[in-house]
């Protein structure tokens, strides 16, 4: 079975004494297209910003390409940011371009990663 491009094992995110994430377990397969769906305050935003290092789990890993984050070199790691885009919800985006623009901007500005 093919590797996961992002992986989430058993990630638990504490503010505090309030647990936000509990041991959440999450893969996503490359190419797949998921939409993470919860209430206002029920930790979608916490859960992504442990992608762009924004915010580390207490306990648990997150992997990309079977790779913890964890782990990463600081070379390894700036490779990896390189390679994800993170659009914020309010008024972030250019208005002349399309969503798919939007999001490719930054990763166009890098001639190593191809775009459609
Ligand atoms: N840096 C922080 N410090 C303390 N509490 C936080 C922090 N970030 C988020 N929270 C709390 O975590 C919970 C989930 O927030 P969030 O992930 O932003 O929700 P949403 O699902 O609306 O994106 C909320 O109760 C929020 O108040
Ligand atoms: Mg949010």
């Amino acid at each position: 079975m093919t590797e996961p491009l992002i992986e989430f094992k058993n990630v638990t995110k504490r503010f505090g004494d309030r647990t936000i994430l509990d041991r959440v377990n999450l893969k996503i397969y490359e190419g797949e297209v998921a939409t993470i769906i919860g209430k206002s305050g029920s930790g979608k935003s916490v859960l992504l910003k442990q992608l762009t290092g924004l915010l580390k789990p207490d306990e648990g890993d997150v992997f990309f390409r079977g790779q913890p984050l964890a782990g990463m070199r600081r070379k390894e790691w700036h490779a990896y940011l390189g390679q994800i885009s993170y659009m914020f919800q309010h008024n972030a985006l250019f208005d002349s371009l399309s969503v798919f623009d939007n999001v490719a901007l930054p990763l166009r500005g890098k001639a190593r990663y191809r775009l459609l």
